[in-house]
């Protein structure tokens, strides 16, 4: 796992919001996160190196890369690559009222035969792509940004792994949290630099997405069906749906799932001894809903719900994950529970918070304070104001005590934030870090790297294997290694 490690960290800075830049911009005199053009020539005439991309997959993830990737200096993207040219045309549309120009192309082999002068290939494909286009994107020399999960195989994202070995070259995957300085602070300094939670002895996390965002797409510009043939696609509806056939993805645990279950292993840099795991095509399985429509019969199970079992040095840490594509309740999160505190963690940033169990023995006003402070408390600092159980900074602190005498509702646990905040696209950091990983020529500052990548695939696709024995699975070290 990507260790804690200064030099894996991004600047934080530029990414974190007001609150945080102030203080930071004091200490350090760190310079602004430049967004503009003006931006963009400031840092040319620094001096650094700026580098030319191209994105290929111009869909949902392509285009929101193209927007974080504006938040960002130094860099300037000059083409647009996808075989569906409604999608190619809103991102070469965007790259060139920013940039002046852009090329396009339907495939990659086009794109790295004419783009002689390109140094970054941004890959937001479905992910059975993943592979293929890594590898040749590495081999044309390019650094290459591709997006999480690596792969719906083992076998092909193993094969990254050696790609990346043989070519040397740089190779970023997005699993975008891992440079988020939100993530950051609460994996460095609350759970392992300080030990505010003491002993994790349990985590969850959920994705839950409603059906309204589940549903199939329909397109009114439906690409051609010599195209679709062309590249593999049986239909339009698979095309659309890619995600939900094992041909392409790898299911909604491997589309969302692999964002937070990957957090597990990097929040205790380990991988996990065990999984059992249960769920199925539940929902979306062909039938008629009761208004008559049709509902759109995937392959892949809609809801998958997994234990994990972690060994860590102060001993068995259980994280239950379950994604739902049927109800949006609750959202997206990821929580870690300690034997001292509890914290709470989303890539939204109102979901930021941290729980102090009475027995803890810090002091976590300690914690509170400078200009980059771990917790944040006083009035002024927090933000979000979320709690499970709310406690008004205006009330006494025995507001939420619980009677003495009712012993089954816990006291109202201490309610903090996490210091560190963020502002801008969830993915600039992100792809911050990859860029000047390319600029610098060295891959040991990225922070996710291709080997941490290929951990997360095996521990979120063998949840498939205890789901079709219907046993636990417990993982082998050589699982993990390539
Ligand atoms: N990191 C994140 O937060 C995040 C979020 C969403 C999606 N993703 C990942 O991004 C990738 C794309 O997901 P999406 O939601 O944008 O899917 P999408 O279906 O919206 O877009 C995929 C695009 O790829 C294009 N494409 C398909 N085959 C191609 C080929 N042979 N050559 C070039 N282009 C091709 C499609 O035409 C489409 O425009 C997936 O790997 C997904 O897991 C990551």
């Amino acid at each position: 796992m990507t260790e804690n490690n200064p030099t894996n960290t991004p600047s934080l800075a530029h990414f974190m919001d007001r609150r945080n830049f102030m203080r930071t911009s004091v200490l350090t005199g760190a310079g602004v996160y430049l967004a503009t053009s003006k931006g963009a020539v400031a840092q040319a005439e620094s001096g650094e190196k700026g580098l030319t991309a191209a994105i290929v997959g111009c869909g949902a993830q392509g285009q929101r890369l193209f927007l974080a990737s504006n938040e960002l200096t130094g860099i300037k993207l000059v083409a647009a690559c996808d075989i569906w040219s409604y999608n190619r045309r809103i991102v070469a549309a965007r790259i060139k009222a920013k940039y002046g120009s852009c090329n396009e192309y339907e495939t990659i082999e086009e794109l790295l035969a004419k783009e002689t002068n390109l140094d970054c290939v941004i890959i937001a494909t479905p992910d059975f792509l993943h592979a293929p286009y890594t590898r040749l994107a590495l081999q044309a020399g390019k650094a290459v940004y591709c997006e999480k999960m690596m792969s719906n195989t083992i076998e092909a994202a193993a094969d990254m792994v050696k790609a990346q070995r043989e070519t040397g070259g740089i190779l970023q995957i997005g699993h975008q949290r891992q440079s988020n300085p939100r993530y950051i602070n609460l994996r460095d300094n609350v759970l392992n630099g300080n030990k505010l939670l003491g002993r994790v002895t349990h985590c969850y996390g959920q994705w839950n997405r409603g059906v309204a965002s589940s549903a199939p797409l329909t397109s009114k510009f439906p690409v051609e069906p010599a195209i679709l043939a062309k590249h593999g696609y049986a239909s339009m509806e698979e095309f659309l749906n890619w995600r939900y056939f094992k041909k392409y993805g790898g299911g909604p645990i491997a589309d969302l799932g692999a964002h937070q279950i990957g957090m597990f292993n990097w929040f205790f840099k380990t991988t996990p001894v065990s999984v059992i795991a249960t769920g199925g095509v539940d929902y979306f399985d062909g039938t008629a809903n009761t208004d008559g429509t049709m509902k759109p019969k995937f392959e892949l199970p809609d809801n998958v719900q997994a234990i994990y079992e972690f060994k860590t040095p102060e001993g068995i840490t259980r994280a239950y994950y379950q994604v739902l594509t049927t109800t949006g309740s609750q959202g997206y999160f990821e929580k870690l529970m300690g034997v001292d505190g509890s914290a709470v963690i989303s890539e939204q940033a109102s979901i930021n918070q941290v729980y102090k169990e009475p027995n803890s023995t810090k002091n976590w006003n300690d914690f509170a304070n400078g200009d980059n402070p771990v917790l944040a408390r006083s009035r002024d600092a927090v933000y979000h104001k979320v709690w499970e159980k709310p406690k008004p900074w205006t009330r006494p602190d025995s507001w939420m005590d619980v009677p003495k005498t009712d012993s089954r509702v816990s006291k109202g646990l201490e309610t903090w934030e996490l210091g560190a905040t963020m502002a801008g696209a969830f993915h600039a950091p992100h792809l911050d870090n990859f860029f000047k990983a390319a600029r610098k020529k060295d891959p040991s500052i990225l922070t996710c790297p291709v080997d941490d990548a290929f951990r997360t695939c095996v521990t979120v696709l063998k949840c498939y294997e205890s789901m079709a024995s219907g046993a636990k699975y417990v993982f082998k070290p050589e699982d993990f290694i390539v």
